[in-house]
């Protein structure tokens, strides 16, 4: 059974392996200190009963040297031109100077995006999922398929973000920003759960559609394949295969999940939403939505910056594969369209959602500087566009970015 004691020893260990392996070349805010045998601060255990006296003792003794070394390893004031997207050595504690402030301000639109999915009335969607004739087969196939996608869909951003990105981008500026995104996707989690929960639905058949329903489980593998390659502990940048394994991680979740894997079922259910049809949901998207897009531009910018900062990164065989990672994503997605949409419904149907996603697959081709693949695709969904496309995916690197002043109301302009 797992006990706290083993996973203390076994991190222990790993720390202490790792420390070893970094000696030759350690980054200077990680000094490599003599091997100690006690915790830095642990009590003393000569006289158990007393655990304040002993806590006093601890503080009196504790070797400060220690964490001094640590603060001077690090380096002294930070120069901006030191700040670098990844590879840094500088200290990543000094938020400021602002070198990315594209990023700090993705970060100050999203603090005043702020909302909660229980702000949200849910009431006429329970009366209409409840009431036997509120919605059509088909429609209510759409809305559990969507719930069953997204609810584990933002999860896996989540996970990719902390476990893997987080500590690979080493400027501070954008580390604020991934720490916002990362509790957005937590929130987004939660107003999924909670419309299945106000819903009544099977939270369990929800929550294993990622793995259970084919179309479902196919765009979740396929993610979940670039964040394998770097949720290894041992996984560092720095070489130039390692940071190419950063980058695709970077296109398949920021252009490929976030970017085209969630435009069907947004769509279907903002469609929804137009036809007065599950309003309270339609509504939870809109949020999610507002923040997903901003999402998306913070990706395209991150990478782009990447690319500036490490043009050795782009080469011919990288800008092949990042133009085959959004074929395939939309592919995935056009299969998924034809699942959930075997007939006509809401004023669409999957050959519609086909050119739609040919449409976004162009635009994702070029933010990130690659060319069209389908120059005829059009966008059948305009009102889509007004929503997410032309206003709101605007990014640093395409023209200035958009501010949102709204507080927590949903307002498009
Ligand atoms: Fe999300
Ligand atoms: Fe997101």
């Amino acid at each position: 059974m797992f006990s706290w004691e083993e996973y203390d020893n076994k991190e222990a260990k790993l720390v202490k392996k790792d420390l070893q392996e970094q000696t030759p070349e350690a980054p200077k805010g990680f000094p490599v200190k003599e091997e100690k045998e006690q915790p830095i601060v642990a009590l003393p255990t000569d006289n158990l009963s007393n655990r304040q006296e002993r806590a006093k003792r601890a503080v009196e003794q504790f070797d400060q040297q220690i964490g001094e070394d640590v603060l001077e390893g690090m380096g002294s004031r930070v120069d901006v031109d030191q700040k670098a997207m990844i590879n840094c050595r500088a200290d990543v504690n000094q938020l400021v100077p602002f070198k990315y402030d594209w990023a700090w301000q993705k970060y100050l639109d999203g603090c005043a995006n702020h909302w909660m999915p229980q702000e949200i009335n849910m009431t006429p969607d329970v009366a209409l999922w409840k009431s036997e004739k509120g919605l059509s087969e088909d429609e209510r196939k759409i809305v559990t398929r969507s719930l069953g996608f997204f609810s584990t869909a933002d999860s896996l951003v989540a996970n990719n973000l902390v476990l893997s990105v987080y500590r690979h981008i080493t400027n501070p500026e954008c580390r604020q920003y991934l720490l916002r995104q990362s509790f957005e996707e937590a929130i987004h989690t939660h107003a999924y759960q909670y419309v299945i929960e106000s819903l009544g639905m099977d939270e369990a058949e929800l929550f294993n559609m990622y793995r259970e329903v084919p179309s479902v489980a196919r765009k979740a593998s396929w993610a979940l394949d670039f964040t394998k390659e770097l949720d290894d502990p041992n996984f560092k940048t720095g070489e130039l295969e390692q940071d190419k394994k950063l980058l695709r991680n970077l296109i398949a979740f920021y252009c490929v999940l976030e970017g085209i894997f969630f435009y069907c079922g947004f769509t279907q259910i903002l469609s929804m939403g137009n036809r007065n049809k599950m309003m309270g949901t339609s509504e939870q998207f809109q949020y999610i939505l507002r923040d997903e897009s901003m999402h998306l531009n913070f990706g395209i910018d991150m990478i782009n910056q990447i690319k500036l900062e490490n043009p050795q990164l782009w080469d011919e065989e990288m800008q092949d594969q990042a133009a085959g990672m959004i074929l395939q994503g939309m592919e995935l997605e056009i299969e998924y369209a034809k699942d959930t949409m075997p007939r006509g419904i809401l004023g669409m149907n999957a050959a519609m959602m086909e050119e739609y996603l040919n449409y976004i697959a162009n635009r994702r081709l070029v933010q990130l500087g690659l060319p069209e693949e389908f120059p005829k695709a059009g966008n059948p969904f305009p009102w889509m566009s007004e929503i997410m496309d032309l206003r709101k995916e605007k990014n640093f690197f395409e023209t200035r970015v958009i501010e949102y002043q709204t507080g927590g109301a949903l307002n498009w302009d």
